[in-house]
């Protein structure tokens, strides 16, 4: 009986023949890349998704095949039966696996005609990212995302293995759920059979996974999808995969040791060599102190310091009444970049306004004085101390920030990562982790003038933190972990709140009502009244994680579809307009 392959069966591969193989009958499938036409004989580069191999259709081999052959164009799929031939003296192409021979064709199906591609599939094209994304099902031809999504699909699996391998239980949680607080907006989804109620796509599966610890599963995790509405970044999507795992009977050591034995997993594979564990802990206050940010990167130096105690009372106002109003002041000291123009300055100012600072003050520390717009304003001995504690040496040009701690510490923490890799102190082939730890519990939102959690409400303040809570609730530190990867966020955990009464107390503290903590957390409250033991896990961020292993600077790609800055999908165009017939079903009416 024929199918529509004409019963052709592939027998290679096309990144599979070579020499050895001359001789051989072979069948190919695949895509034309490239088809040149020489002095009537007519070459095509046919590829799949291991390679490239050359085919040849000559007049004098066979006339009527290589007359069929005149309609090929890039992207047709074809299938061709052949002889492998070693490529004549000087046509070998060494850079391919398949170049030293290539396939003279006696039987050839064209399988489907292509219209012309909007741009070359090959890694070096240069087009627009939204015409990439429009074209989604082209793009992913590309070798470079082909490969990326290939090695996602392995770092997967390496996950799965080890933690099925620690004995660790995959559940799958509902997607049509309540809300769970991660900070973002939720997505919601109208329920039909109940009017007026809407389920949230969740944040994550957090609160499924405390109630999994409760039901004695022990050892628990998920590849899963979560949803947030919030502002997109390169590494941030309104849908992302997370590694998300939870274990019964443990504390920060084993969730951390766990987490790093799968860091090892994947880096054997993906970067060829072990990692040095465990890796280095830095607590929340020495990370923002000594890099301005709870996320650094620590294959650099140029740490920030403090200069609030020597300002305090100087001449430079700014400063001093910063100081004195509770705010700090801190400086970097770029070495060496003494000759940056005043434009350069200027653009780096902007950079650090972009993160609310007010200014960006500076001195150029030359052989025998500074030149700097403040430097009239300090003592000797203010200069003496500042030299000193800066470590200011001639050829410096040292940056200020005076502002409240966090903008201070965020416009000079996002200073530094700029300066580091514009002054290219950053050796791109290290992979360094690093977790941050002690965590605030709360920190006040001034917009929504109220407090929040800075992890999730879940979390275990530290024993020793409990009695703050009602009193000084901003001192309590929590038992919260990161995991940074070259000043990437890569994972976030905590050991939990497995009492009640701590926990209606923790809610307490954010400013819940009972009524309203009541309403939306009564299930948790309830099922942590029945046994529930003492437990903590941590979530991958599984999109960041497979774009640092692939060295990639954008999770979209690593993300086989995924959206724009503006969440959307270009190639379905996504979200779509809903029928007036589905809004009426579910009770909806739009103000647009
Ligand atoms: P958290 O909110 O820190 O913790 O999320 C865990 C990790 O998920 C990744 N991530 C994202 N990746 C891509 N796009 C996004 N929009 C996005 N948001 C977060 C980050 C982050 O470190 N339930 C807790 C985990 C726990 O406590 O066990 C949680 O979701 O890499
Ligand atoms: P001014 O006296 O306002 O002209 O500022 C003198 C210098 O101090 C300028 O280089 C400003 O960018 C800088 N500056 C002003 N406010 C701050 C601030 N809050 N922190 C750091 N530098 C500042």
């Amino acid at each position: 009986m024929s199918d529509n392959l004409g019963n052709m069966r592939r027998t290679h591969s096309c990144c599979e023949l070579g020499r050895e193989d001359v001789g051989k009958e072979v069948t190919l499938m695949g895509w034309v890349q490239r088809r040149r036409d020489h002095g009537g004989v007519i070459f095509v580069d046919l590829r799949d998704r291991k390679g490239i191999t050359q085919v040849v259709f000559n007049p004098l081999v066979d006339e009527a095949v290589h007359q069929k052959a005149h309609v090929i164009r890039n992207e047709f799929v074809l299938g061709v039966r052949g002889k492998v031939d070693p490529r004549p003296e000087g046509m070998t192409n060494p850079n391919l696996k398949t170049g030293e021979i290539e396939i003279t064709v006696t039987e050839l199906k064209i399988f489907n005609t292509a219209s012309t591609p909007p741009f070359l599939v090959e890694d070096s094209v240069d087009v627009s990212e939204t015409v990439r994304l429009t074209h989604r099902h082209i793009d992913l031809r590309r070798p470079t995302l082909q490969q990326n999504i290939i090695r996602r699909h392995q770092a997967a699996q390496i996950v799965r293995g080890h933690l099925n391998g620690l004995g660790f239980i995959e559940v799958e949680t509902p997607v049509l759920t309540r809300s769970t607080p991660e900070g973002a907006r939720d997505y919601l989804v109208p329920s039909r059979v109940n009017p007026g109620r809407f389920y949230a796509l969740p944040q994550s599966p957090q609160l499924f996974k405390q109630l999994l610890m409760i039901s004695g599963f022990d050892r628990y995790y998920q590849i899963v999808r979560c949803f947030r509405d919030e502002d997109l970044r390169a590494d941030r999507q309104p849908e992302f995969t997370q590694i998300d795992l939870e274990m019964s009977f443990v504390g920060e050591n084993d969730v951390m040791a766990v987490a790093e034995g799968m860091m090892q997993a994947l880096s054997k594979p993906f970067l060829g060599r072990e990692l040095p564990t465990p890796f280095p802990r830095l607590s929340y206050d020495d990370a923002v102190d000594r890099f301005g940010l709870d996320k650094p990167d620590t294959r650099f130096g140029l740490e920030l310091t403090d200069i609030s105690d020597i300002v305090k009372g100087c001449g430079f106002k700014v400063f001093a009444s910063v100081v004195e109003k509770g705010g700090i002041v801190k400086a970097l000291n770029a070495k060496g970049c003494v000759d940056f123009s005043r434009k350069e300055i200027d653009d780096l100012a902007e950079l650090t306004a972009v993160y609310k600072a007010k200014g960006l003050a500076w001195i150029k520390v030359r052989e025998d004085s500074w030149q700097s717009p403040i430097a009239k304003f300090f003592t000797d001995d203010e200069k003496t101390a500042l030299t000193e504690r800066i470590d200011m040496a001639p050829g410096d040009l040292v940056f200020f920030v005076a502002d409240t701690p966090k903008v201070t510490n965020e416009a000079l923490g996002h200073l530094r990562n700029h300066l580091g890799k514009r002054l290219e102190l950053i050796d791109d082939s290290l992979f360094q982790f690093v977790w941050v730890t002690e965590f605030p519990l709360l920190e006040y939102d001034a917009i929504e003038k109220r407090y929040q959690a800075l992890h999730h409400p879940f979390t275990a303040p530290l024993e020793e933190a409990y009695d703050l809570l009602e009193e000084d609730p901003l001192r309590v530190r929590s038992r919260a972990y990161d995991l940074v990867l070259n000043g990437n966020e890569i994972g976030g955990g905590s050991i939990r709140i497995h009492q009640r009464d701590l926990q209606e107390r923790v809610l307490s503290a954010l400013g819940l009502p009972r009524k309203e903590y009541q309403e939306k957390f009564g299930f948790l409250l309830s099922a942590l009244e029945s046994g529930a033991p003492p437990h903590g896990g941590i979530a991958f961020g599984f999109d960041r994680l497979v774009m640092l292993l692939c060295g990639q600077s954008s999770i979209r790609d690593v993300i086989a579809f995924p959206k724009t800055q503006r969440a959307a999908c270009l190639l379905t165009d996504a979200p779509a307009a809903a029928s007036k017939a589905q809004l009426d079903e579910l009770n909806i009416r739009l103000l647009l």
